[in-house]
């Protein structure tokens, strides 16, 4: 049954998360990035499996890197959802349908969001396979789940406030798992294909650390319905025209199964504190 009113569809979606799951309430939802994918595994006890796609709503991911699963597990007292992939504006998904998972797990109890993923690292200083704390976005998508039909009557309204889209407290939180943790801007592109090298000194010059093709839109769709937001990237190569060598996808999700282990301890880390 189509639905034209993506908050309903979300609440469909939490509905039969709740029943595939058993679970009735999650605390937390966790998205995992290009190459987070393995990090699914050891967080915590599976409690169920569901295939993302089989949840009104959730198209089947496309991209290499992710997977197509939405796992509950238990982190001690906390019921934390693991979603496997995220659908992207550069498959030609409509904002509502990127944002979707995020809403879902929203409506479906989660009060915090972690959202993780793969980026060009636009600072020198960081190697291939640092994580970085996403301290603030510029949404260079072009787009915003806040545009559209007005959100319905129970809802808040569309002009979030995005002062601190990223939880200052959960930064720290992250850092105490991990001090040695830098912090960054992240831009959050469209993409489709990577950057030039033009591009990205333009973006240098913007205020950008990092740069990628997620994670801004979620963010503010999180911040919509009153979750709070920890960021979290994994330099997976250094942004165009930063190194001798030219950006491949391959070598990011290589560069995220490199880092797994640490990403895993991170995410375990951060799940247990909260
Ligand atoms: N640019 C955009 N998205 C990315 C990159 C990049 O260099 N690396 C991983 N995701």
């Amino acid at each position: 049954m189509a639905e034209s009113d993506p908050f309903a569809l979300a609440h469909r979606a939490a509905a039969a998360l709740a029943q595939r799951t058993g679970v009735g309430c999650h605390d937390v939802v966790v998205v995992l990035g290009s190459g987070w994918a393995d990090a699914a595994d050891g967080l915590g006890e599976v409690v169920a499996d569901v295939e993302m796609a089989d949840l009104p709503g959730f198209p089947a991911p496309t991209v290499e890197g992710h997977r197509n699963l939405a796992r509950s597990v238990r982190v001690g007292e906390t019921a934390a959802l693991i979603l496997g992939g995220r659908a992207h504006l550069y498959e030609g998904h409509p904002v509502d349908t990127v944002v979707h998972g995020v809403r879902t797990a929203v409506v479906a109890g989660c009060r915090t969001a972690v959202l993780t993923n793969a980026a060009g690292g636009l600072n020198p200083d960081w190697p291939v396979g640092q994580p970085v704390v996403i301290a603030d976005h510029l949404n260079l998508t072009g787009a915003s789940p806040m545009v559209g039909p007005a959100p319905p009557d129970g809802q808040a309204t569309r002009f979030v406030d995005l002062t601190e889209a990223y939880s200052s407290r959960l930064r720290d939180l992250a850092r105490q798992v991990d001090p040695t943790l830098p912090e960054g801007v992240y831009a959050g592109l469209m993409g489709g294909a990577f950057e030039t090298p033009a591009e990205i000194r333009m973006f240098a010059g913007l205020g950008a650390d990092l740069v990628g093709m997620s994670t801004v839109l979620e963010v503010i769709a999180a911040r919509h319905l009153g979750a709070e937001v920890l960021g979290i990237s994994l330099v997976t190569n250094p942004a165009a025209g930063l190194s001798d060598a030219e950006v491949d996808h391959q070598d990011v999700l290589a560069a995220g199964v490199a880092a797994g282990p640490r990403m895993l301890d991170l995410l375990a880390g951060v799940l247990e504190r909260l």
